[in-house]
């Protein structure tokens, strides 16, 4: 089975959504302030937790993913989101489009150039995913998809391009059987 239809099983069974990330949460509600009415897109959204979080707080919020399950869900769900069904590996969005770009549990070290490059100067880029602890304490997920300790803002500075890094953290967000090894960047693109 491949990755994508591993994902477009899980997503066919509709798993129940879960909150949104802390972290996402705290800069979209600081970032709507100044960007009402502007495009944001979630990478990779899932059931669409923070797809509908940016819609709530007023962005023209654009969602992609491999699994079309979770697209048609969250397409169904709410009208104004506009869903993608692609691949990370080839993204389907022009230069300098969002002004937010969102990106949860999912990782693909080779596209932070690309999301970069399909931000608008000044727009904002939050990523929180999986620490190689994670996998070192539940086997999930696989290694090569979670960071190393200090990778993720190496990854984001030696993309290409100048940015302005407004927060970096690692550590356990949750406690008890949601605890998770977590890394998270919010950066500025200048
Ligand atoms: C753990 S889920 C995270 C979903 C969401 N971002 C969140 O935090 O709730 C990972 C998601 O990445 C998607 N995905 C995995 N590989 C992908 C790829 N190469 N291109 C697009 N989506 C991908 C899966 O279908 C799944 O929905």
């Amino acid at each position: 089975m491949t990755d994508r239809e591993h994902w477009q099983e899980r997503h066919a069974l509709r798993p129940e959504r879960t909150a949104p990330s802390a972290f996402v949460e705290r800069h979209v509600a600081h970032l709507a302030a100044r960007a009402k009415g502007a495009r944001a897109l979630d990478v990779a959204c899932g059931s669409g937790r923070h797809t509908l979080l940016l819609l709530e707080l007023g962005f023209r919020a654009v969602a992609f993913d491999h699994a079309s399950a979770a697209c048609r869900r969250l397409a169904a769900e709410d009208k104004r989101v506009r869903t993608v069904v692609a691949d990370a590996d080839a993204l389907p969005f022009r230069a300098a489009t969002f002004a937010l770009i969102v990106q949860t549990r999912f990782l693909d070290r080779r596209i932070v150039p690309d999301l970069l490059r399909l931000l608008e100067p000044g727009g904002a880029l939050l990523i929180e995913t999986f620490l190689v602890a994670q996998h070192e304490t539940t086997g999930h997920p696989r290694r090569e998809f979670c960071l190393e300790p200090g990778e993720l803002e190496r990854l984001c500075r030696g993309a290409g391009c100048a940015v302005h890094v407004l927060e970096c953290c690692e550590g356990v967000v949750g406690a008890g059987r949601q605890a998770t090894h977590l890394a998270a960047i919010a950066l500025c693109k200048v």
